[in-house]
């Protein structure tokens, strides 16, 4: 397995355990009775399975071997419910910039496959931080009040 691949492999890992992440941010805040934000982060933890599938297919298609390296316990402490969607923030920033370094990795290579395939995740993730990054900015202003967040609650509860 060569460098990229093997890069590719990893990051098939990271999204499991993105994935994993985001089912411990849902359990927190269902255990704090905040059915619409837990709601929304099994969603994204969902959406998360399926960008590892991604992956996953691709390696296969590419007559690559798919390694289970091994999921890491999520370590989150969040201070407040502004704090988990922060955090995850965070995380989206960490996995661009994993997967730009696979980008650039992959022009090294010259690998114009995994190129066009990663082409795909260099937009989700604009998409992927641009939802969180709007978010916050309403947890921002809702600053904790328990009006706010039971309305921002009902309305994150909506996503499909
Ligand atoms: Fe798969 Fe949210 O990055």
């Amino acid at each position: 397995m060569g460098n990229l691949m093997k890069k590719m492999n990893e990051q098939f890992n990271l999204e499991l355990e993105s994935g994993y992440l985001y089912l411990a941010m849902s359990a927190h805040l269902k255990e704090r009775d905040m059915e619409g934000f837990a709601h929304f982060m099994f969603k994204q933890a969902h959406e998360e399975f399926e960008h590892a599938m991604k992956f996953y297919n691709f390696l296969f298609e590419v007559d690559e071997k798919v390694e289970y390296t091994g999921i890491k316990k999520p370590e989150f402490k969040a201070e407040s419910f502004t704090d988990v969607f922060k955090q995850a923030l965070e995380h989206e920033k960490f996995i661009s910039k994993s997967i730009r370094e696979l980008y650039k990795l992959a022009e090294e290579e010259k690998n114009y496959e995994a190129l066009e395939f990663l082409g795909w995740f260099i937009d989700e993730q604009v998409e992927e931080e641009d939802n969180f990054r709007g978010i916050v900015t309403r947890f921002e202003r809702i600053n904790e009040s328990w009006n706010g967040l039971y309305i921002f609650d009902a309305e994150l509860g909506k996503r499909e």
